[in-house]
């Protein structure tokens, strides 16, 4: 699939380059740099103005941010990476790496027009220490990479998300949250060591012995950095029991609903609760979703007494399950991936965090419900998901790592799809349950997901690195200061401007 897909674009190269051998569109000797940098093969870059460009090369994940990059690139090698950044660097470029495309903004293709996109397709070499069990993967894999490779190397996995089509690059560099994470951390907490490359275009390596301001801004922040061409991960032996459980509600009125909440968010701020329970509770049009793993056995699941909390349901799926990779292709067949899924839609997703001394109010829990079932939506397939985390990802100290959420409970995350570009009125619907959720504590401040970003969130960079924003920027006038790895909402150098 992958090699079709290269020659069809070495065949377009071709015939652009034949039509205009020197540079065509690019008075800046552009277009000879990047190919000299991917070593003189026209199959590793693409520029814009190709035939086919965007349906070959450029590939947006969300339909409703268009995006035209000057050139994307395929690089196959650390150097190569390099040879990239120096071309971009020198003639005042942006750069953004791409992983696995997933970005909610397509920040792997700059989040903004004319940006050079290094895709890190090419760079999935991996392997393991049989000693430490530290694996390492090349910047491009995908989190179904990672759990196949995990898997056949002695049966060793790491937490993350639970959509398989996410690339590594993006998500252990934002955070990376899934149903193992309350035990093992995040997927971000699993990094030992990263070879990046600098917007001078050098290579160097970081981790807790060498340069460690680098660490702590790819552990939450990379975008704004440079680009990690592999990662040094510790694993853990896979789980191997679990119980997977998912209860529907489709009847009831809006009370019983809001009701249904009010137990949830109560069993889950326990402080008692297991690391080994996920949970998600997810209002949809017309219905409302418990669903998680628990990570034991079924008469451990049934100890906790959770489903007997919730009474009612229209359907049930309780599935046990003895293997790792069975479990994790379950989550990429969930209800939510389905809706959202792993194909390019256009939509909007807006995300808050709660804390145990910030749980929702029942009376604002009555206001939610009543509000989604009265106010237009303006799409047909939207939700809004609050999903568990806590645990393990909060044992680690707040300024260790650039990911700075370290005392959330749980976090919102709504989304909203739509045939055409986002409207006024679902801006507006996911608006308002923002504000509604936020109004009782004033003053306060949410935060949001980096791995949700929201174009459209205002001071961005303080909502997703809050109190570690300042040690960024400094970090970033250091090994940055002309902003080459650049996005929207990537962090920007100590003097400069906020975009
Ligand atoms: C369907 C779906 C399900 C999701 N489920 C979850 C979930 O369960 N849990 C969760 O935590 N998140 C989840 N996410 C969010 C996801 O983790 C982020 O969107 C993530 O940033 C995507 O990474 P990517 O590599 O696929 O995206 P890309 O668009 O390729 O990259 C995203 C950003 O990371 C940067 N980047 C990519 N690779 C590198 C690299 N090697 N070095 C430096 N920077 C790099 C890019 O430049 C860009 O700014 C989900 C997203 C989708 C679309
Ligand atoms: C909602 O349903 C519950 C349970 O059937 C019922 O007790 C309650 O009166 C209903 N509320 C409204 C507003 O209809
Ligand atoms: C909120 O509602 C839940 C479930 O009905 C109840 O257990 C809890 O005591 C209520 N909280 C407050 C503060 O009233
Ligand atoms: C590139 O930048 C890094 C970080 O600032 C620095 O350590 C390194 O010496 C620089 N390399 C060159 C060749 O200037």
């Amino acid at each position: 699939m992958r090699v079709s897909v290269i020659s069809v674009v070495g065949v377009h190269a071709v015939l652009a380059g034949a039509a205009s051998p020197v540079d065509n569109g690019f008075g800046d000797g552009l277009r000879n740099c990047l190919l000299a940098a991917v070593g003189g093969n026209i199959a590793l870059v693409a520029f814009q103005g190709e035939p086919f460009y965007q349906a070959v090369a450029v590939k947006a994940y969300n339909l409703n941010i268009p995006i035209t990059p000057a050139a994307v690139t395929f690089p196959k090698s650390s150097d190569q990476v390099a040879a990239v950044v120096k071309c971009a660097a020198e003639r005042g470029y942006k750069v953004q790496s791409k992983c696995g495309g997933h970005s909610y903004g397509n920040y792997g293709l700059g989040g903004t027009d004319g940006e050079i996109v290094v895709d890190l397709k090419n760079m999935k070499q991996t392997s393991m220490d049989d000693a430490t069990f530290h694996a390492t993967f090349g910047g491009g894999v995908l989190l179904s990479d990672v759990d196949k490779y995990l898997h056949s190397s002695n049966g060793r996995a790491i937490s993350h998300g639970t959509c398989p089509q996410v690339g590594l690059g993006g998500h252990a560099t934002i955070g990376g949250l899934g149903p193992t994470s309350r035990q093992f951390g995040m997927a971000l907490d699993h990094i030992l060591e990263v070879e990046v490359v600098l917007a001078n275009s050098s290579i160097i390596r970081a981790s807790e012995t060498q340069n460690r301001d680098l660490l702590f801004a790819i552990k939450g922040a990379a975008a704004g950095f440079g680009i990690v061409t592999e990662f040094t991960v510790r694993t853990e032996k896979e789980e191997t029991m679990a119980v997977q459980y998912s209860y529907t509600f489709a009847f009831g009125n809006t009370s019983t609903r809001a009701n249904l909440f009010k137990k949830w968010q109560s069993f889950i701020s326990d402080s008692r609760l297991t690391r080994k329970f996920a949970s998600i509770f997810t209002i949809l049009p017309g219905s409302v979703v418990i669903s998680g793993t628990f990570f034991g056995t079924k008469a451990e699941y049934d100890s906790l007494g959770f489903e007997d909390k919730f009474p009612g349901y229209a359907n049930s799926n309780v599935v046990v399950f003895r293997d790792w990779l069975g479990l994790v292709g379950s989550w990429s067949e969930d209800l939510i991936l389905d809706l959202g899924g792993g194909v390019p839609t256009s939509f909007y997703s807006r995300s808050l965090s709660f804390n145990e001394e910030r749980l929702i109010p029942n009376a604002t829990i009555d206001d939610l419900f009543h509000y989604v079932d009265t106010n237009s939506q303006g799409s047909l397939l939207w939700f809004v998901i609050f999903d568990l985390a806590g645990g393990a990802t909060n044992d680690i100290p707040s300024d260790a790592t650039a990911y700075v959420h370290r005392d959330v409970l749980f976090w919102m995350q709504s989304y909203a799809t739509s045939v055409g570009p986002v409207s006024k009125t679902t801006y507006g619907f996911l608006d308002g349950i923002n504000e509604l959720l936020t109004k009782p504590y004033p003053g306060v401040d949410f935060g949001a997901y980096p791995g949700y970003v929201d174009p459209r969130l205002t001071d961005a960079q303080k909502a997703y690195w809050g109190s570690n924003l300042a040690r960024l920027e400094k970090t970033k006038s250091e090994i940055d200061p002309n902003d080459v790895f650049h996005n929207p909402q990537s962090v920007q150098p100590e003097s400069g401007q906020r975009s």
